[in-house]
This record gives C-alpha cells, structure tokens and sequence, in this order.
C-alpha cells in the first residue's frame, strides 16, 4: 500500500467513524464555524476545566476533509492545557502552509494523513475549519 492510501484511509477511517461526534449538555463553550466557499459548517464544544481542555465534542456538515480534521483535532487536544492546543494548532497550520514540521509534535500520529491537504489549496480551508473553532474556544470565556 502506497503512503497515500495509507493517508486516505486514515481520513476515511475518521470520516465514517468519527470520534467525539456529538455534544456536550454542560460547562461547555460552543463555536460555530463555517466554510464560506461551500456553506458547510462545524459546531463545535469545548469543556475547560482549570485551563485544560478536558473534553472536546463537534457536529455538523461537510466533506470527509473537514469531518476527519474535526474527529482527529477532538482526539488530540482533550487532555492538553491552552498553551499546548494553541501550539498543535500553529503547528497544523504550518502543516497547511506546506511547511516541514515535526510530525512527531502533534499528540495524535493520524493528524500526518492530512498534510497532503496542502497541495490542493480549495481543501485547506476545509482541513482548517475544525482547528479555526478551536482557536476561537479556547479564547472564549467559558
Ligand atoms: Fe465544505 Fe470541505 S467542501 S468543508
């Protein structure tokens, strides 16, 4: 199997079960994010507890990109204080911008499938989506 099959199963795999999809009922701040080039749009909820993040659930619509990207984005930052999901998050979109990065950085080793994304500039908005909701939740008061 050549390393872009590897990578599409990856995504797939995310896609079709994708992991903390859902919500959370309390003690969560929610972020509505969409892509405008298409109208598909992820809803996604953060629990922070003591400046970490200590749950991470999204739903909504749109590609396999951009529901794989919110399914492995959820896995990784549960766990990781502010600071650190912020750090994964600038490393991801350094990914995006196709520059070389430590893959060994991210805590989720499937985050590797998507850094094909970057050649194709239509999708990077939709691998970028989830991370962006990210960023604007943990900025927010909770
Ligand atoms: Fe809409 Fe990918 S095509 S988010």
């Amino acid at each position: 199997m050549s390393l872009d099959d590897l990578y599409r199963r990856v995504i797939m795999d995310h896609y079709q079960r994708p992991r903390n999809r859902g919500r959370l009922e309390e003690n969560a701040v929610t972020i509505e994010m969409n892509n405008p080039t298409c109208g598909d749009r992820i809803s996604l909820q953060l629990r922070v507890e003591d400046g970490k993040i200590t749950d991470a659930k999204f739903f909504g619509e749109g590609c396999s990109i951009s529901q794989a990207s919110a399914s492995m984005m959820t896995e990784a930052v549960k766990g990781l204080s502010i600071e650190e999901a912020l750090r994964v998050s600038g490393l991801f979109s350094a990914m995006m911008r196709g520059e070389a990065v430590d893959m060994d950085q991210f805590p989720l080793e499937d985050i590797e499938a998507l850094q094909g994304v970057a050649k194709f500039p239509a999708r990077i908005k939709c691998a970028t989506l989830a991370w962006k909701a990210l960023e604007k939740g943990v900025k927010q008061p909770q």
